[in-house]
């Protein structure tokens, strides 16, 4: 069965979905994105996923092709004519196509997207085992509070983690930790304190993130949002990521030390039982 995909007000299978070459996301990366999970066939964190949209396309001076309520009809369709259990729905608006001009066009025609992927994000083997990570230099633009389709400096990152045989890239800017190259970025002290970036520009507003401090904190757990360094993660009783995809995933070593004893800590399991448990409770 091909997958079915949507392209401005159209659900088509994936082979006759186009979009114009002259389409500013292409050409300049003139767009903005989001990724909802989906979990037992409903979908995890909407709202928040939308209410970011709202702000990156606010941000950039665009504005939303269809309304909230008919994106949020459109995820469902999509999740219903791909059976999608598990998985993903990316969605992607761009300014649209029109004459390459660095200026934005006078009156743009936003182009929307979406599609689903089918995968296995709850139970994977990876969570019970942790994943590895090296730090990189961040050499992101300086507006990564906007969720921009400009992904070609974390796609350098994915490469260098992979070349050096692990699974994941933190970026350092100014000796700290921005993010992951796909998800934010914790440590859990020896004292037992969550620690992971303010907000601010200079990283992702993750929903996930979001969440999980809420989570956190009402379990009592302390959090503080500052920065911190690679050897104060080193020296950390555990960490981990959050985002979308993974939820909350350990991450058990970087840049060659083993974090804790090298296996997913009980601040980050148990964050992780929380989060699927709660959100799926709100899922739509
Ligand atoms: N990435 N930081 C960055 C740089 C990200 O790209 C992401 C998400 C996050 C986590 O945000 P959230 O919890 O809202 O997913 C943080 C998505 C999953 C992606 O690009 O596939």
């Amino acid at each position: 069965m091909s997958r079915i995909v949507y392209v401005n007000g159209d659900y088509l299978p994936e082979e006759d979905a186009k979009i114009s070459v002259f389409d500013r996301g292409f050409l300049f990366a003139d767009g903005v994105y989001e990724v909802t999970s989906v979990l037992g066939g409903k979908l995890i964190d909407f709202e928040g996923h939308a209410k970011r949209l709202e702000r990156s396309l606010s941000e950039l001076d665009m504005s939303a092709p269809v309304t909230m309520d008919a994106l949020l009809e459109i995820h469902r369709e999509l999740v219903a004519r791909n059976e999608v259990h598990e998985g993903l729905v990316y969605l992607q608006v761009t300014r649209g196509a029109a004459d390459r001009d660095f200026a934005y066009p006078a009156e743009p025609k936003p182009s929307l997207v979406l599609f689903t992927q089918t995968k296995t994000l709850a139970d994977t083997p990876v969570a019970k085992t942790g994943i590895k990570v090296i730090s990189i230099e961040d050499q992101r633009w300086g507006r990564r509070d906007i969720k921009t389709v400009q992904l070609l400096y974390p796609s350098m990152g994915k490469m260098m983690a992979k070349a050096a045989g692990v699974d994941d890239a933190w970026m350092v800017e100014d000796g700290s930790v921005t993010e992951g190259t796909s998800n934010n970025a914790y440590i859990v002290t020896k004292a037992g304190t969550i620690v992971t970036r303010h907000l601010g520009n200079e990283i992702l507003h993750g929903i996930t993130r979001a969440a999980v401090l809420r989570f956190a904190r009402e379990a009592q757990m302390t959090v503080e949002e500052r920065s911190f360094t690679i050897e104060e993660a080193k020296d950390a009783a555990e960490a981990f990521i959050t985002s979308a995809s993974t939820f909350v995933m350990p991450v058990v070593e970087l840049d060659g030390a083993q974090i804790g004893d090298g296996t997913p800590g009980p601040v980050a399991t148990r964050l992780r039982e929380i989060y699927l448990e709660e959100s799926l409770k709100k899922a739509v």
